[in-house]
């Protein structure tokens, strides 16, 4: 039998969304905080742009909602809307109260920039460095709580739910520890999802090399439903590598918000061509209008430049920006950057309500993993840092109720699961062997072409149907390993990108429409009759 540790709440990951609600949550309990790599390695640390709150007096919470509901071409949940941008202001300056230092004017006040698809300026930001200061100051936080524990290196494998009068219930996770290569079954009274998107989907991402979907992929598996997936973001202006393919660094948006334009190879200044809001569109517009320029002019990068302006106020701005360019000999203050489009956020994921609920009881998600509705089909810059930290605090509430009746009427059921030897998947854990961990590395980089080739910022139902059938014969290959061969980190994460790929091109081809991110050549307009979200449920019986 496997190894049994218990809390009263566990959460699975550690960017701003689960160390958000981790905090507020250890009030009452204890808490274990389980994440795949060291707890900062996610995107929180690599967000750069910043957290939009509606700080500044000439802006208004109804302006705030009306851009994130155009950007998200009307496939927003209005409720998530509202109570995103109007609680949003008091969590970011509760992240003021725990630390987190952000660029100021000089009197003193919040320095606000702007991003695409903003009315306002209502960007708060730590220059170009926002993510790696929240995360900062919030990890400080978390590791001086002494009712927050830390299991580092951990992946969580599978959720352990089961049917508890008549409803799905979670009671918790089996997790591999990846330096002893050992599996423990956590029992927790309510489980917090918030592990992040799937960039690692596609060959370009400004993702790190954690963001596999797994959370998705395992709620899934646990018959929580999933909405939405469909919509990928590709941001676009992701610093041009010309080796092809790795993380991409990002270019944040805050650099066309302070005036940055975009050039194509013969000097023009093309988005005058596709939208009058210019660089500041939102990102589907902007991405689709770069990747157009590129496909007609047969271009490997378009140009993106701010040199224009005072090169004090460049520098002040944009310090990381410079100093990565600087490595490259591109000096951002004479010379324009190479950008491409390149994939940056997951939109959709595990469906949750208002207070960051899933279809599982005692099961909650919120960050990028969950699809609360905020950001319909695109996302506006700078709401994602913003949904975590709402629905962290929103989430808190019900998850302790929960968690109190858990205690009084499930304690047989907990009992039961933690005794039962019944690992989902396969029931060891195993180092790959040299052949396999080829197979596996292989496997992994066809599966990115394949959705960038097939299921990237333009898609044709065609190539969609050839995605999907190479991913349903990987998925089933690796299911079949992943149940025989004994579990790693490796083979999980490739079982757990297939089963998103499969997801996220099952959405795209059920709709016959284009919206917000998803661009069909097939069907080039939006269709009314088809304005609602995507949604994949499960019945018990139809997995495993
Ligand atoms: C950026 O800095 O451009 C990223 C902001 C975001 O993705 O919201």
């Amino acid at each position: 039998a496997p190894t049994v540790k218990q809390h009263d709440f566990l959460v699975i990951g550690s960017g701003i969304a689960g160390l958000t609600y981790a905090l507020k949550v250890a009030e009452y309990g204890s808490v274990a905080i389980i994440t795949k790599d060291q707890a900062s390695e996610g995107c929180t640390r690599y967000a750069q742009g910043g957290v939009c709150a509606v700080l500044d007096e000439t802006d208004s919470v109804a302006d705030h909602v009306r851009d994130t509901i155009v950007a998200g071409a009307f496939l927003n949940d209005t409720k998530a809307v509202e109570v995103v941008c109007r609680e949003g202001p008091a969590r970011v300056l509760e992240l003021v109260e725990l630390g987190a230092e952000f660029s100021r004017n000089s009197d003193g006040t919040l320095h606000l920039t702007k991003e695409g698809g903003h009315s306002n300026r209502r960007i708060v930001h730590a220059a170009d460095l926002t993510g790696a200061e929240i995360e900062r100051a919030l990890l400080a936080n978390a590791r001086a709580n002494k009712n927050i524990h830390f299991y580092e290196h951990h992946m969580v494998v599978d959720l352990v739910v089961d049917e508890y009068g008549g409803t799905l219930h979670c009671f918790g996770a089996d997790v591999l520890d990846q330096r002893s290569n050992t599996m423990t079954r956590f029992l927790g009274l309510s489980t917090m999802l918030a592990s992040g998107g799937a960039g690692q989907l596609y060959p370009n991402t400004t993702n790190p090399h954690v963001a596999t979907g797994d959370g998705i992929a395992m709620a899934y598996r646990a018959h929580a439903n999933v909405s939405n997936m469909e919509f990928m973001q590709f941001h676009p202006t992701g610093l041009y590598n010309p080796s092809g393919s790795g993380s991409a660094f990002l270019i944040t948006e805050a650099v066309r918000g302070e005036g940055g334009m975009l050039f194509n190879k013969a000097g023009e200044r093309f988005m005058t061509s596709y939208d009058e809001r210019l660089e500041l569109a939102p990102r589907d517009v902007v991405a689709r209008s770069i990747h157009d320029q590129l496909m007609r002019h047969e271009d490997e990068h378009v140009w993106l430049d701010i040199s224009h302006k005072p090169r004090g106020e460049v520098l002040h701005h944009f310090p990381n920006i410079a100093a990565k360019c600087q490595e490259l000999g591109i000096d951002i203050t004479r010379d324009p950057i190479p950008v491409v489009p390149v994939q940056h956020y997951t939109c959709g994921g595990v469906a949750t309500g208002l207070l960051g609920e899933t279809s599982v009881q005692g099961l909650y998600a919120c960050g990028e993993v969950a699809c609360s509705g905020l950001h319909g089909a695109n996302r506006l810059a700078s709401n994602s840092l913003l949904e975590g930290l709402v629905f962290a605090e929103r989430a808190v509430n019900p998850s302790v109720a929960h968690a109190e009746h858990a205690l009084r009427h499930c304690s047989r059921q907990l009992h039961y699961a933690a005794a039962s030897a019944d690992f989902r998947g396969a029931r060891g854990s195993r180092e790959l062997t040299s052949a396999l961990g080829g197979w596996v590395a292989t496997r992994r980089q066809e599966l990115r072409d394949i959705m960038w080739r097939c299921c990237g910022i333009v898609r044709r139902t065609k190539e969609l149907v050839a995605a999907r059938d190479y991913i349903l014969s990987l998925y089933i290959e690796t299911k079949a390993i992943y149940k025989n061969y004994g579990i790693n980190t490796q083979l999980v994460e490739l079982f757990n990108l297939a089963t998103v790929a499969e997801l996220v091109v099952s959405c795209a081809l059920q709709r016959k429409e284009s919206r917000g991110l998803h661009y069909s050549a097939d069907y080039p307009h939006s269709d009314e009759s088809q304005r609602r979200p995507s949604m994949i449920s499960t019945s018990l019986k139809s997995r495993y």
